[in-house]
């Protein structure tokens, strides 16, 4: 039984055939998701989703690249969004310096709002990082965010990030990018990772992984990154699966 804990399965490309797509995860042993919303229209279809299937639970929170859309009407909406038992953490939140439509001092306040947040509600949160290594976890070590824990998504950072993320206490979670042929450094992080830390997700639309490279992603094909982990800690996929789930459901306290 596995658990994909970062799908966009409130994304557009799934408008047409969510459910379908839902059914053939299960098929393939994805017994649990979580959904993420970033923005207003994904936060409202993740909210529907959850009420719609019992095998997935969501996480919300404003995206960096977006960080300067933010209002504190959008925050205290989030805020209040989270009392609904089937949310269970914030995020995806961050940094992101690839695309410049927000500038980075409105993203780290918008981020450091939302880490406080996050600790007032007891909550843990979904990190986002994009080519903003060091100071994302410098705000999360200023912040205090160890008290909330929380997934460090998709890693592909070095091992000294990955030291770091840990002494927060907090989870690694790998993705498609991980079975890449050209990701050699990020399956030697992936190997060092602790197994009581380590997390498994798609990103689904996004982040297909080997080979299914450049299409669409779906919850399903977390058994391939799954499959991929298995070898470098030389467990079988099951095992695999089971820490991971364990780890996920302990997480987010299901
Ligand atoms: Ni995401």
């Amino acid at each position: 039984m596995l658990f994909d804990t970062h799908t966009h399965l409130n994304a557009d490309q799934f408008e047409t055939d969510c459910a379908e797509v839902i059914e053939r995860a299960k098929q393939e042993g994805v017994s649990r998701m979580v959904v993420v919303g970033f923005d207003r229209p994904t936060i409202t279809r993740a909210m529907e989703i959850i009420e719609e299937y019992p095998e997935i639970y969501a996480s919300i929170g404003w995206h960096p690249v977006d960080a300067i859309d933010m209002t504190e009407g959008d925050l205290n909406w989030i805020a209040s969004l989270t009392k609904h038992p089937k949310v269970v953490a914030l995020g995806e939140m961050g940094l992101d310096y690839h695309w410049d439509k927000s500038p980075a001092e409105v993203q780290k306040v918008v981020f450091r709002k939302q880490i406080q947040l996050a600790r007032k509600l007891d909550l843990p949160i979904i990190i986002h990082n994009r080519e903003a290594t060091n100071d994302v976890l410098a705000i999360l070590e200023e912040e205090g965010a160890r008290d909330v824990g929380g997934i460090m998504h998709c890693f592909s950072a070095d091992w000294e990030a990955a030291k770091r993320t840990l002494d927060l206490g907090f989870y690694l979670s790998f993705g498609g990018p991980v079975t890449f042929k050209n990701a050699n450094e990020t399956r030697e992080v992936a190997k060092n990772v602790p197994l009581d830390r380590l997390l498994i997700e798609t990103d689904c639309p996004y982040l297909s992984p080997h080979p299914y490279r450049g299409k669409r992603n779906e919850p399903a094909r977390v058994k391939l990154v799954a499959e991929q982990l298995a070898e470098l800690h030389q467990l079988s996929l099951e095992e695999l699966a089971e820490i991971t789930m364990r780890n996920a459901n302990q997480l987010f306290r299901i």
